[in-house]
């Protein structure tokens, strides 16, 4: 794994992707070796960093994506950013999804701002998979989803919910998911969302050998030290903590006690 560095990270571009979401393109050969899942911390003003996991990994290009939804003052100010400007982050942090299983049926499910991440593992192992792939996204409302055709200019399966019926199938992620597992019992599963939408994705997902789950806990330090971000664990011994930024944010479903 790449030690985490501070890098001054020169934005190539922001493109405003859905309501309240931007995609920003990051210029930086040391990021762009990362693995999906990780993620990078970024200053803002104000004393903490935010974390935001990559959209997309190009070690060709030395580029990366970020994509995030405006939720408070941080974010605000990240999409304000114009291209050219520079932006400091520390990264890459974390542990991220493990290559996947090139024999297994493989579904990526995405929550909201969870999609990203696994879309940035389905860029990076899609030629690894010689199974069929299938994506499960959901977003409360149609104009809250992103990276749909991303997805779709990759694969052909890919099934979308929103809450309201805006787009897609009425509902959320389980419905499909439920669906996809019943006919793929030894399929393999990336999922990344609201911790509500993961305890029930490892829920549905019971007795599936490879299902990776991203968490999006709140963090301090994002470097394992304040123990802000920490989960409750199976351990050898009985349950423990351990740090979604240090530990995670990628775990085995199987690890976690919800
Ligand atoms: C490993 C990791 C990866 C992440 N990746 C992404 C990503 O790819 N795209 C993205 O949009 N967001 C992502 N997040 C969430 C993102 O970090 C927060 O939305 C951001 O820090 C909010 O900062 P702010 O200053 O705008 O809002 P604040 O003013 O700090 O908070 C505004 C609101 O957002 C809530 N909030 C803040 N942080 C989180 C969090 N971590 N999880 C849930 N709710 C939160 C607060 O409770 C509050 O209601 C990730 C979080 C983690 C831990
Ligand atoms: S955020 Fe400080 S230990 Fe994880």
């Amino acid at each position: 794994m790449i030690r985490p560095l501070i890098i001054k990270a020169t934005i190539h571009s922001i493109t405003a992707v859905a309501t309240g979401h931007f995609e920003v393109r990051l210029d930086s050969r040391e990021l762009a070796a990362a693995i999906p899942g990780q993620f990078v911390h970024v200053r803002t003003p104000g004393t903490l960093r935010r974390p935001i996991s990559f959209s997309r990994l190009d070690r060709a290009q030395g580029r990366v994506g970020i994509l995030w939804q405006v939720v408070g003052a941080g974010t605000r100010w990240l999409s304000e950013q114009p291209a050219g400007s520079q932006l400091d982050v520390l990264g890459p942090l974390g542990h991220g999804f493990p290559a996947p299983q090139a024999d297994r049926p493989w579904c990526l499910v995405g929550g909201g701002v969870g999609i990203p991440p696994v879309f940035a593992a389905l860029e990076a192992w899609q030629d690894v998979v010689q199974a069929p792939i299938t994506a499960v996204l959901g977003a409360r409302r149609e104009d809250l989803l992103t990276m749909g055709d991303d997805f779709r200019d990759r694969i052909d399966d890919v099934r979308i919910t929103t809450d309201d019926g805006s787009r897609g199938g009425r509902g959320t992620v389980l419905g499909p998911l439920a669906h996809w597992r019943a006919q793929n019992p030894n399929g393999q599963v990336y999922a990344c969302g609201p911790t509500a939408m993961l305890a029930q994705v490892a829920q549905v997902c019971q007795g599936v050998e490879h299902v990776y789950l991203a968490l999006e806990q709140r963090m301090g330090c994002g470097m394992g030290a304040c123990l802000a971000c920490v989960v409750l664990a199976q351990g050898k011994h009985g349950p423990e903590w351990r740090r979604v930024c240090h530990d995670g944010p990628v775990f085995a479903a199987e690890e976690l006690i919800w």
